[in-house]
């Protein structure tokens, strides 16, 4: 069989490392390979802290994915030859004031359905379990199953895996899916999804956010836990990596592709509420500021599944592209064999497209002008 995956991004070379390791001669297709969110995301696989409420039908997907992520480094690292910074790793959330009390509790609620262990915390606790969290932490929940990758080493693994695995990767630009030659195509193009073919709505849209990458010098010493936490109002995280690097994440606006404006405000930002809670971040070396895009759909949940019977959509991750690879992977080369993973229930890809084409039929008056709205066809309703 032969398998396009148009997008070579760390989902689009995951999905074409699954699909040639199950005997397709695969080639991805991307102008820039890792230039979109992979490069920019801190690498949190936090089923737990990233649930967020209205999205709980990601929670299973997330926590599969997430279960997945230790065998997957393993593998991604004995095939590759390279480390890709796993860090099994609990995240302490924690509020500084009592005024983000209540939304750290809002949290702890939402944080607790998702199954997983939640362990709330005294304040001298959560000092004990990471060692520099200000003296003002007033309290801390410790999510014990959380934990940490490095994205840009995955991406680099990955790359040395698929090219190991036979993958060919062209650097041509794509316009039109249909163009492509081949059995089965995986549309895994993260934010510039949208514009790869007139069949289809792709709501895929950039929500952009700014990171800094610092380094603690010397002897400094770096949290040993993911940090995150809410300062007056605001949620920020710290993501430390064992070669000393700290990320401090994230801004979260929609300015479509914008990469210019905003950052001096991010920098100010970022720092000051990461400061809050590890004072010692203060003395880092500030090494970048980077800003991307999570590619968003319009309920937060991925784009996962058929478009048709030769078109597979694996985009729309949002925040949690880093946390979804394993699951992503496994579900599209399954959809590729023929077969229909139940993981992937809420994340059809055309949901919008129906939903879109069932308000217009309910709301074009009889007798006018208005073009009749296409049903889905059978393959869409029985994707
Ligand atoms: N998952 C982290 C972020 O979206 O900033």
């Amino acid at each position: 069989m032969r398998v396009a995956v148009v997008g070579a991004g760390s989902i689009g070379l995951a999905v074409a490392w699954r699909a040639a390791e199950a005997g397709a001669k695969v080639v991805v297709h991307d102008p820039e390979p890792g230039s979109g969110a992979s490069r920019v995301a801190a690498g949190m696989i936090a089923p737990v802290t990233e649930a967020h409420y209205g999205e709980e039908a990601l929670t299973p997907f997330i926590a599969a994915s997430a279960d997945a992520w230790p065998a997957f480094a393993r593998e991604l690292e004995a095939a590759s030859g390279l480390g890709v910074g796993f860090r099994d790793v609990p995240t302490v959330v924690a509020c500084v004031e009592d005024g983000d009390r209540a939304e750290l509790q809002r949290q702890v609620d939402l944080y607790r359905r998702t199954a997983r262990h939640v362990e709330t915390l005294t304040a001298r606790a959560a000092r004990k379990a990471e060692p520099l969290l200000s003296h003002r932490v007033r309290a801390a929940v410790l999510a014990t199953e959380d934990r940490a990758v490095d994205p840009r080493a995955v991406h680099t693994a990955l790359l040395a895996a698929v090219e190991d695995a036979g993958v060919e990767l062209r650097s041509d630009r794509v316009d039109d899916l249909d163009a492509i030659e081949a059995d089965q195509v995986v549309l895994a193009a993260g934010c510039g999804s949208a514009n790869f073919s007139p069949k289809w709505s792709i709501p895929v849209r950039p929500v952009r956010g700014a990171v800094l990458r610092l380094r603690a010098v010397g002897d400094q010493p770096v949290p040993r836990t993911t940090v995150r936490g809410y300062v007056k109002g605001h949620s920020v995280y710290i993501v430390t990596r064992d070669s000393g690097e700290v990320v401090v994440g994230a801004t979260s606006d929609e300015r479509g592709f914008d990469r210019r404006t905003g950052t001096a405000g991010a920098v100010h930002d970022l720092l000051r509420w990461s400061v809050e809670l590890v004072p010692e971040i203060a003395e880092y070396h500030l090494e970048e500021v980077s800003v991307g895009f999570r590619p968003g759909t319009p309920d937060n949940l991925p784009l996962i599944g058929r478009l048709d019977e030769r078109t597979v959509a694996a985009t729309g991750h949002y925040r949690n592209g880093i946390a979804l690879i394993p699951a992503t992977a496994t579900a599209v080369a399954a959809l590729i064999a023929g077969e229909e993973p139940d993981s992937l229930a809420a994340f059809d890809p055309l949901r919008f497209n129906r939903s879109e084409a069932r308000t217009r039929t309910l709301t074009a008056a009889p007798n006018t002008t208005t073009r009749p709205v296409p049903e889905p066809t059978t393959e869409e309703a029985d994707s």
